[in-house]
């Protein structure tokens, strides 16, 4: 059943509880600290100019990093409101607490299209235990219940669950902003049923990570194409040397049950045929080289996919009419260690541009696309990472199921 969203909403004068995945990298900059990335700030704009436009009372709720109940200053959310401040063109205030006597009359003053920002909700450990009290808390001051932190709705807190239940449990709503509708729109509805051919593209370094995802998409997909560390496991579940590669031996048996898997289905699934290998001297790489052999030798580790197989990938990236991508195909940060990342980037954004749907499954993709300057190039760039996965998993994410059906 779709779940209500901001658009169903008359929001005239109501105080609205908006709950957002601010968790951004941040970075101390002589006594201030300066965000790194504002892509998760900037993804949130479209939820808040609609709820500016209809005249609600903007309450922003969101975490940063994992202060485990403390006031860790270098956590505070206070440079994010200067952002959205500069961002929206309009002064965002903010409250030095998200409960109690500051909350509340930070909440009191706010006039109709006006924001505030709530301080970092992890300084209260309630948050991740879900206390109902501290649910009740935050219902408090608020009438509606907007959740546009995909990235956060794995986790059942009480600004993503708790919240929600006490709002229901009052007769108000709880309704999707519009990031998180475009999360479950293209992470789920549109790779229910993809248009064919559909190849997921995964990487990363564990097998373990990503093997739920692997055994759902096997059922879906045309072609699956692995890199990053975790071909070096399934390398070993076919006999192969792997050298000094980072392998799961004990995932070996789960590698080899998804290569059966995929035979048994026809779909093409693809290892590296050849990789870039170096070898680690004094807490450095060096003597980084091409290996056309499907051995590695000892003593040398996997750090990328060779140019052979990034063609053979890039190949059958080309004529994808639908394209998951989740994880790099390499060490893509050390630049040396770039180029099968960037020849997956360069060849996802071309068949996008010959009319694929293109998703990327969030975190080191999406970093690596920003790195190549191809990220408006692709349909959708998610901005979960670990709530990402549980979905593409299959899993019902508890901050999506508190909120209200349509
Ligand atoms: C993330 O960065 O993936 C989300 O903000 C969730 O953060 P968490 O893993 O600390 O709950």
């Amino acid at each position: 059943m779709p779940k209500l969203t901001v658009n169903d909403l008359n929001l005239q004068g109501k105080r609205v509880f908006t709950r957002v995945d601010y968790n951004v990298p941040m970075e101390e900059s002589g006594s201030t600290m300066v965000i790194n990335d504002d892509t998760r700030i900037r993804a949130t704009l479209p939820t808040l100019k609609v709820l500016i436009e209809k005249g609600a009372r903007i309450v922003l709720a969101a975490h940063l990093g994992r202060p485990k109940g403390e006031r860790v200053t270098s956590m505070s959310l206070r440079p994010v409101a200067d952002k959205l401040t500069e961002l929206l063109d309009q002064p965002v205030a903010f409250a030095n607490d998200c409960v109690g006597e500051i909350a509340q009359v930070a909440i009191n003053n706010l006039e109709n299209g006006e924001i505030l920002l709530l301080e970092n909700i992890r300084y209260h450990s309630c948050e991740e235990a879900n206390e109902s009290d501290f649910a009740e808390q935050l219902a408090a001051n608020v009438d509606v219940f907007v959740n546009d932190a995909f990235g956060a709705a794995h986790r059942a807190h009480a600004s993503t669950v708790g919240i929600a239940e006490v709002i229901n449990a009052r007769g108000g709503q709880c309704a999707a902003g519009l990031l998180m509708e475009r999360e479950l729109q293209f992470l789920g509805e549109e790779l229910d049923a993809p248009d064919k051919p559909f190849v997921v593209i995964l990487g990363g370094a564990k097998v373990s990570d990503k093997i739920k995802v692997i055994d759902r998409l096997i059922e879906k997909a045309d072609t699956i194409l692995i890199g990053g560390a975790m071909a070096y496991t399934f390398k070993l579940a076919l006999g192969k040397s792997v050298g000094n590669s980072l392998v799961e031996p004990d995932k070996v048996d789960i590698a080899q049950a998804a290569l059966d898997k995929a035979a048994d289905r026809d779909v093409e699934f693809l290892l590296p045929n050849d990789n870039l290998i170096s070898q680690m001297n004094d807490g450095k790489w060096a003597n980084p080289v091409v290996n056309s052999a499907e051995d590695i030798p000892d003593g040398r580790e996997g750090v990328d996919i060779g140019p052979a197989t990034a063609a053979r990938y890039a190949e059958a990236i080309t004529g994808a009419k639908t394209i998951l991508w989740n994880g790099p195909m390499g060490i893509f940060e050390d630049a040396r260690f770039a180029k099968g990342t960037m020849a997956v980037a360069v060849a996802v954004a071309a068949a996008t541009g010959a009319g694929a749907v293109s998703i990327i499954g969030g975190g080191d993709s999406v970093k690596a696309l920003n790195q190549n300057g191809l990220a408006g190039q692709v349909t959708f760039m998610s901005t979960g990472g670990g709530a990402s996965l549980e979905f593409l998993e299959g899993n019902e994410l508890p901050g999506v199921a508190a909120l209200s059906e349509k």
